[in-house]
């Protein structure tokens, strides 16, 4: 069923054009403006939320932090991003008028589960962003959208991740719509965006060699750190996880604004480090902050493996090696960013002859606390 892939997970990653796109389908009507009647809660409600909580666990979790960007841009609605184990334990403010949004590939993890139960006792409005029909949470949730990455078997999230970005900006779009503020307008002009993205991430996927390449002679490596601002961030950290489950390699993720504040100790000739690049039209100059990030850690000996945008060219100076992705505007960035560092971990782990799908200690739906 690997459809000659060596690996279930190198078969999702490769699913992905597939999974964004029909996790977009149907979702908008025929002037583009989007559509979700299928969310059963009443627009009215939805006018009514002044805060949104998004819970949730591991990769999901991350999906969740890469919205909130969005999110809070395109909305204007303070939106929160939890760990479900941790929101469920707290004694979080909640109340009738938060969106408290779910996101779960398998709708079975527990405690996201609870995380929901929690919201719904405390009055809140629950939306569960679900990869599988008919599961748990979105049982016990309001609402769900689905995401569409059909079944995904490989225990390390790869296709449910971006899909889930891709649902969770659909909401927010649609949260912008119906208010109506100042990016109800915009809320279509990036609907054709995101109808450009499974292209790009296909060119994006058939120039990975170079990437497979560089993760083949790393086979040895210790340990390997990861950079990133703004939608980045989320991504450096999803990048250091895949890394750690599947490769059993020490990997961690950092904001690069960060980098002064403490980890840029780390550094020591030789040390890899990926660093996300957020695109030259990011806002507040974040592309050339970055830039100036590489510059340090270079100097200081990391051998710098950069993810950067197509006609960069800030960013040669100081890298070791350039990952190319097509340009795309600054919050669609992480749907293509994260790609080479899916692959990365993938070739990494089956260079050192692991079992890519099955990593020890882990299991894809993890039903108990
Ligand atoms: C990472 C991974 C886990 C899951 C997490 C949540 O590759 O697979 O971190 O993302 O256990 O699982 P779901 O989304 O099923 O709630």
């Amino acid at each position: 069923e690997k459809g000659g892939h060596s690996s279930f997970m190198e078969k999702e990653i490769l699913e992905q054009p597939t999974a964004i796109a029909s996790t977009l389908l149907g979702r908008t009507d025929a002037e583009g403006a989007l559509v979700l009647d299928e969310l059963r809660i009443s627009e009215e409600q939805l006018r009514a939320v002044t805060k949104i909580v998004i819970v949730a666990c591991g990769t999901a979790f991350y999906s969740g932090m890469t919205a909130k960007y969005a999110i809070e841009h395109w909305t204007r609605i303070p939106c929160e991003v939890e760990l479900a184990h941790e929101f469920r334990y707290r004694d979080p403010v909640v109340d009738q008028h938060t969106l408290v949004v779910s996101i779960s590939q398998s709708g079975e993890t527990m405690d996201t589960l609870m995380a929901v139960k929690h919201a719904r006792e405390l009055g809140a409005l629950t939306i569960s962003i679900c990869n599988t029909h008919g599961a748990t949470i979105p049982r016990e949730s309001d609402a769900v959208l689905y995401t569409h990455a059909g079944p995904e078997i490989a225990v390390a999230s790869t296709k449910a991740f971006t899909a889930q970005i891709t649902a969770c900006y659909v909401l927010g779009l649609y949260l912008a719509q119906l208010r109506g503020g100042s990016y109800a307008e915009e809320a279509q002009q990036v609907m054709r965006e995101l109808h450009e993205i499974p292209s790009k991430v296909e060119t994006l996927l058939a120039g990975m060699d170079r990437v497979r390449e560089i993760a083949r002679f790393m086979a040895d490596t210790r340990s390997v750190l990861f950079l990133g601002r703004h939608v980045g961030y989320p991504i450096a950290l999803e990048g250091a996880l895949k890394l750690k489950e599947i490769a059993y390699i020490h990997a961690e993720g950092f904001a690069a604004g960060e980098l002064k504040h403490g980890p840029i100790a780390l550094i020591e000739p030789g040390q890899p480090v990926f660093i996300v690049v957020p695109g030259p039209d990011t806002p507040h100059g974040l592309h050339g902050k970055v830039v100036s990030n590489i510059q340090e850690i270079r100097a200081r000996g990391a051998r710098t493996l950069v993810i950067a945008e197509e006609g960069d060219e800030d960013v040669v100076p100081f890298a070791d090696e350039v990952i190319r992705v097509p340009q795309a505007p600054p919050l669609l960035e992480p749907l293509l960013t994260i790609v080479p560092l899916q692959v990365f971990a993938a070739e990494l782990a089956s260079a050192k002859g692991l079992d890519v799908d099955q990593p020890r200690n882990l299991a894809k739906s993890v039903t108990v606390e």
